[in-house]
Formats: structure tokens, C-alpha cells, sequence
């Protein structure tokens, strides 16, 4: 029988493509999402790339302690990928004890309940945010993390740490819960099908989906903050993961949980391309793979930004068989695709 994988958060940007792919891989899975920040759209979309539409779909808030503890009753779960969780930095340090209370309270009900049935495989999605500003690049597993510069981005410290704590703590009894943290980089893209991708609410925080935002006429110019950094070009440096390659790991380090190839009860993985590529070189490789022109500007630095930041990615390479594939021009084509899918071009 396949082994099922809970996906918490299933129906949003990254909960989606992880679904698609973990079928893809002949898992059975159960999507659970309260909807708080995403329509069916992503949804509707992996049932037609995977042709099923049988995907089970609950609708519950991990908040709800009950609610996840009758999901654990009712499915046979040997694996959890967790995504439900707040993701905007700036609401963040405006509304602090929102965040605190839904990604802290959502992920301990998680664990506790697959403790009470019998253990489990926690994956957690964690992010680059955890390193900060890093003095040597690119960051490995083993730098330090630094000081959170937002709550949402010590949420991500948080969970890393409860789950650490929570497998040292069952390891030695029966119910052993077992533990990955993938800290990504900046995921950008979509499907290649163009049926699922980001699909934010307001104006987007993040770049590529205001660049492609800003392509087909729903904004008018796309800022580039900062070109004073002491970079070549003197934008900031990051590492864009595409967001297929990034699902692809999330079924590497599942399967590497289920099939007992784990080394430690609880393992970190950095899930990047160990490419750094500039915002300017990255709106300019957008223009030139979609053949236009973007109306942009540069104003001043985006408070809390770091500069530059990218993964060493042996580790992943190495223990999960994993690697980056696609191209960033393939990953900005298929943005690109996906925000003409979504205007109906
Ligand atoms: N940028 C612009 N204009 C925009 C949006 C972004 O120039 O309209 C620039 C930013 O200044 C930054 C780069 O594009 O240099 C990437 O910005 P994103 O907002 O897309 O991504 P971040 O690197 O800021 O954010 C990522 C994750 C967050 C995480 C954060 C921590 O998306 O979840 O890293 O640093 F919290």
C-alpha cells in the first residue's frame, strides 16, 4: 500500500507543486488548508496535472487542536509536510502575536497529535531567513543562525527548534517522530502545465510575481530596491529556486525519512540552486527570455533586507540525490506562462 503524506497548507503556492510531485512519486496523499490565503485555483489545478480527482481535501485550521486530531483518526499518515503558516514578513512585525499564534500553535498541535498515533515524519518548511545577514557566503547547514529580524522569521527559528526538541525527546520511546527542516531560498515559478503558481493577494511582496504583475499591466513599475549595495551591479544578491526543482526535494527527504536512510532523528537541509544571481541581472534575464520590455525603477533600499545571500548545497546534493535543474530562464518562462494563464492570454 502507498504510504500517505499529509500536506498542511496543501492548497498554496509551495503546498501545491509538492502535492503534484508527491503523486508524481506514487504517494498517497491527504491536502489540509484553511483557506486563509489561497482560493481552489491551485487546487483545481493539480487535479488536472495529476489527473486525479480523487485527492482527499480537508479544509480544517491547524490551529484547531481537534480538527487535527480527527485528520489523524480518520487517514493512516506516515509522513507530514508542513506548510500552514503565515508568510509575510512586514504583516509580521505589525501583528507579532498573530503570527506567533498561528505558525507556533498550528505545528505543536501537528506534532502532538501524530505523537498520539504512534509517531510520525515531520518535514518542516523552513527558510534562508534563519541565517540573517551571514558575514561568509555561501551558508552551509553549520552557519550560524543569526538573531531573527522578524517575527515571522523567528516563527521559523521556533519550529525549527520544537521539532529538534520533540524528536530528541521520542527517540527513545515508540512513538518516534522524526524530523527534516528544508531551509529555501527564494522559490520563484511554476508549473510547467502553467495550471498552478503564486498567486498572492494584494500587491505582492515578493519580486517575481511583481515583475510578472507589472509585465501584463496590473502594475505600473516594478521598484528594484536599492543600487547602492557593494554588489557588481549594486542590487542584492539571492539565491531563486524554482519552484518544481523545490517540490522534487521535498519528495527526496520524505522518501529518505520513510525508507530509513535518515543518519539523525532530526537533519537540515539548505534547498537552493548555489547560484547567486542580482535582482537587476534577474529582471533583465526576465525581459530577454519573454521578449519585453518591463517599465522599472530604482528607488531607495527595502528596510530589512540583507544584501546578498545564497546556499551551499552539497549537503542536499549528496544525502537526498538532489539537485537544482531547471534554468532560471525556464523558471521566468514559466512564471511568465503562469500570470498569462491567469489574465486568460
Ligand atoms: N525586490 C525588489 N522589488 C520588489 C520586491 C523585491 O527590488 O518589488 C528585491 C528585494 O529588495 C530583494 C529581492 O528582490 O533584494 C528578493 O526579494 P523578495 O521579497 O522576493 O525575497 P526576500 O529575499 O526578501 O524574501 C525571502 C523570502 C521570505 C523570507 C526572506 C528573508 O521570500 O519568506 O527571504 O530574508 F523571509
Amino acid at each position: 500500500m502507498a504510504k500517505r503524506v499529509l500536506v498542511s497548507g496543501g492548497a498554496g503556492y509551495i503546498g501545491s507543486h509538492v502535492t503534484v510531485e508527491l503523486i508524481a512519486a506514487g504517494y498517497d496523499v491527504v491536502v489540509a488548508d484553511n483557506m486563509s490565503n489561497c482560493d481552489m485555483t491551485c487546487f483545481e489545478g493539480v487535479r488536472k496535472i495529476t489527473g486525479r480527482d480523487d485527492i482527499p481535501f480537508e479544509q480544517i485550521d491547524c490551529c484547531d487542536a481537534a480538527a487535527v486530531e480527527k485528520l489523524f483518526t480518520d487517514y493512516q499518515i506516515d509522513a507530514v509536510i508542513h506548510f500552514a503558516a503565515f508568510k509575510a514578513v512586514g504583516e509580521s512585525v505589525a501583528k507579532p502575536i498573530m503570527y506567533y499564534r498561528n505558525n507556533l500553535v498550528s505545528f505543536l498541535n501537528i506534532l502532538e497529535s501524530a505523537g498520539r498515533h504512534g509517531g510520525c515524519n515531520v518535514l518542516f518548511s523552513s527558510s534562508a531567513t534563519v541565517y540573517g545577514e551571514a558575514e561568509d557566503l555561501p551558508v552551509t547547514e553549520k552557519t550560524p543562525r543569526l538573531p531573527a529580524t522578524s517575527p515571522y522569521g523567528n516563527t521559523k527559528q521556533m519550529c525549527e527548534d520544537i521539532l529538534r526538541d520533540v524528536v530528541a525527546a521520542t527517540a527513545s520511546s515508540q512513538g518516534v517522530i522524526k524530523g527534516i527542516a528544508l531551509r529555501y531560498f527564494n522559490p520563484i515559478g511554476a508549473h510547467p502545465s502553467a495550471l498552478i503558481g503564486e498567486l498572492p493577494r494584494g500587491v505582492p511582496n515578493n519580486l517575481v510575481p511583481f515583475i510578472t504583475q507589472t509585465a501584463i499591466g496590473k502594475r505600473e513599475c516594478l521598484s528594484i530596491f536599492g543600487n547602492d549595495y557593494p554588489t557588481e551591479d549594486g542590487t542584492c544578491l539571492r539565491d531563486y529556486i524554482d519552484i518544481v526543482d523545490l517540490a522534487k526535494a521535498h519528495v527526496a527527504a520524505v522518501s529518505r525519512m520513510l525508507d530509513g536512510k535518515m543518519k539523525e532523528g532530526y537533519e537540515i537541509f539548505n534547498i537552493g540552486t548555489g547560484r547567486p544571481v542580482s535582482v537587476y541581472e534577474l529582471v533583465t534575464a526576465f525581459e530577454k527570455v519573454n521578449g519585453l520590455k518591463l517599465n522599472y525603477r530604482f528607488v531607495d533600499r527595502r528596510p530589512g533586507d540583507v544584501m546578498a545571500i545564497w546556499a551551499d548545497t552539497s549537503l542536499a546534493n549528496e544525502e537526498l540525490g538532489w539537485k537544482a535543474e531547471r534554468t532560471v530562464e525556464e523558471t521566468l518562462a514559466s512564471a511568465w506562462a503562469w500570470e498569462k494563464h491567469l489574465a486568460g492570454k
